[in-house]
């Protein structure tokens, strides 16, 4: 796991938007075409508003896939993630295909049609070339809640979200209050982010802070999900200085500071 420490959400931002285009740009002059998992939340605003503004990418050549959705949202809710992702990057750069997770419909078979989507989209290859995603306060990696299913080979799962993960939720303005956060979501699961052959995980904030020490100073847990990130072979997390605020000595010493 490489560590980088930006000094804050712009920069962090503008960081990973460059890493992600030129990693795309390579795979596409490789292979022809490259695939995109995109999260959401308040930990990519940046990154997504700096990634469509890399003219560079041949974007038509690039299908992207959503990582998580609420169950029982219509895509046109104020705090769905399909109007993000349309609002933020889908509508903004045209894409070859992009795979929506629909929140309104039957979330089972969403999962399951959105699943075979991605396999038959890899073939041969990892069906997803980079990955874009965050941590949530509880460590939460996309929907999956502490203590998350680490062995589940099923790609996308309709997993419950936990009392943490919904107050987030109200905290950051996208509901008035708990009882308007849907209790089910539609997430991709840990093995399968763990299979995208190069992950850029964002995490800006001081209330993330301690998501952070747990996740790369602790035990690999399903209490802390996105602690799992530190076996992966090609994982780079950004945090802003205020998100690294309780990492150690010994961690920021190693880390690239930009
Ligand atoms: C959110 C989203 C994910 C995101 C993660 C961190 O709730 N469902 O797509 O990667 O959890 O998000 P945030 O940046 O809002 O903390």
């Amino acid at each position: 796991m490489q560590i980088v420490v930006a000094r804050n959400r712009a920069e962090l931002g503008s960081w990973v938007a460059g890493q992600a285009a030129a990693e795309l740009c390579k795979i596409i002059a490789e292979h022809g075409d490259a695939s995109l998992l995109v999260a959401t939340g308040s930990s990519q605003f940046e990154v997504l508003d700096a990634l469509c503004r890399h003219d560079e990418v041949p974007w038509d050549q690039v299908t992207g896939f959503h990582l998580d959705e609420y169950v029982g949202l219509s895509p046109d809710h104020p705090a769905s993630f399909c109007r993000y992702l349309r609002e933020r990057f889908v509508d903004r750069v045209t894409l070859k295909r992009f795979h929506f997770l629909r929140g309104d419909g039957d979330s089972t078979m969403t999962a399951s049609e959105t699943g075979e989507r991605l396999h038959s989209h890899g073939q041969g290859r990892p069906p997803i070339d980079v990955a874009l995603v965050g941590i949530g306060e509880n460590g939460h990696l996309a929907f999956n809640d502490p203590p998350a299913d680490f062995e589940t080979k099923e790609p996308y799962l309709v997993v419950r979200l936990d009392a943490a993960c919904r107050r987030q939720q109200v905290g950051e303005g996208w509901f008035s209050d708990i009882a308007a956060v849907p209790e089910f979501a539609i997430s991709m699961s840990i093995h399968q982010i763990m299979q995208s052959a190069r992950i850029f995980c964002s995490v800006p904030d001081e209330r993330k802070a301690e998501a952070v020490q747990r996740s790369v100073e602790g035990p690999v847990t399903p209490l802390v999900p996105a602690s799992i990130l530190r076996t992966h072979g090609a994982l780079t997390l950004v945090v802003d200085l205020a998100a690294a605020s309780m990492l150690s000595r010994v961690i920021i010493d190693q880390a690239i500071e930009l």
